[in-house]
């Protein structure tokens, strides 16, 4: 079967390490030419040298999904190279340190966890719409979390996941007869640098193993290939969904 990303061009935000990475490489192996975006040079760098390896075709942007300059022109540089933006994964993100209950959150963390986690996806969809609608069409996915669903004792991170579902269905109502889909991942605890602080200690580790009936954290690689499902056409009829890649945690 011809992979279902061929000769698509796909963008990929946070594609410097963990999910963004997977699915930027999952992106390149189905045929895809990708955009890795992130601020740090030298990890998007990377992950371009690994798909070259594999004779996949990838550039980076240095992109702060946060800065609506730098989002502008994150999507030039798309155009500019590639004439189109067929599939845009919006996966930016980071979390608040592990004690931040909604009166302890010093209100500096929650503004940078909202304008990355919520505004940046929000920028970054203005400006893939914009040029989506152009071109009459196109796919985007949107990084939430069980957390987007769920709640947590992580007060800012939990509120931008949960706006990140919102922001989905949203834009997904206003551009379904416009030939672009919306969609948004929940991954429950994947193994990638951003867990690091909360499983330091087995035991830590283990608390957060167990809120998963599979019995293990998630791979990147089992996020990223839900992504590439979601923005091809194999899921055509797939539209404003919050998908769980999460083990079985939201289950319970
Ligand atoms: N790891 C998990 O358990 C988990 C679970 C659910 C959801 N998520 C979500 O998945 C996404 C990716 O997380 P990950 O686990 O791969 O984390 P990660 O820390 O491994 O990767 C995040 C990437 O985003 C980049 N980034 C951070 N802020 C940025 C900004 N302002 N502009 C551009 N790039 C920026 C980082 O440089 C990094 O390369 C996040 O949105 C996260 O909230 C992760």
């Amino acid at each position: 079967m011809a992979e279902q990303s061929e000769n698509k061009i796909a963008l990929i935000t946070g594609g410097g390490s963990g999910i963004g990475k997977a699915t930027a490489l999952a992106f390149a192996r189905d045929g895809a030419k990708v955009v890795v975006a992130d601020k740090d040079i030298q990890n998007g760098l990377a992950t371009v040298a690994m798909i070259n390896d594999i004779n996949g075709e990838a550039i980076f942007v240095e992109a702060d999904v946060a800065r609506t300059s730098d989002v502008k022109s994150m999507i030039n540089t798309v155009i500019d190279t590639y004439g189109r933006l067929d599939c845009a994964f919006n996966n930016a993100g980071i979390v608040d340190p592990a004690d931040s209950s909604a009166a302890e959150l010093p209100e500096e963390v929650w503004n940078k966890v909202i304008g990355i986690n919520l505004t940046g996806v929000w920028l970054c969809m203005k400006y893939e719409i914009q040029q989506m609608l152009k071109q009459g069409g196109g796919a985007i996915v949107n990084s939430s979390s069980v957390l987007g669903i769920a709640g947590a004792t992580i007060a800012a991170y939990t509120a931008s996941k949960h706006g990140v579902v919102g922001l989905t269905k949203s834009a997904a109502l206003s551009y379904a007869q416009k030939g672009i889909r919306v969609n948004a991942v929940c991954p429950g605890f994947i193994d990638t640098p951003l867990l690091n602080p909360y499983i330091d200690d087995s035991d830590a580790k283990a608390t957060i193993v167990a809120l998963h009936p599979i019995g293990r954290l998630g791979t990147p690689e089992e996020v990223a290939e839900s992504v590439v499902w979601l923005c091809s056409d194999a899921a055509s009829f797939v539209t404003g969904h919050a998908m769980a890649v999460d083990g079985g945690y939201l289950a319970q």
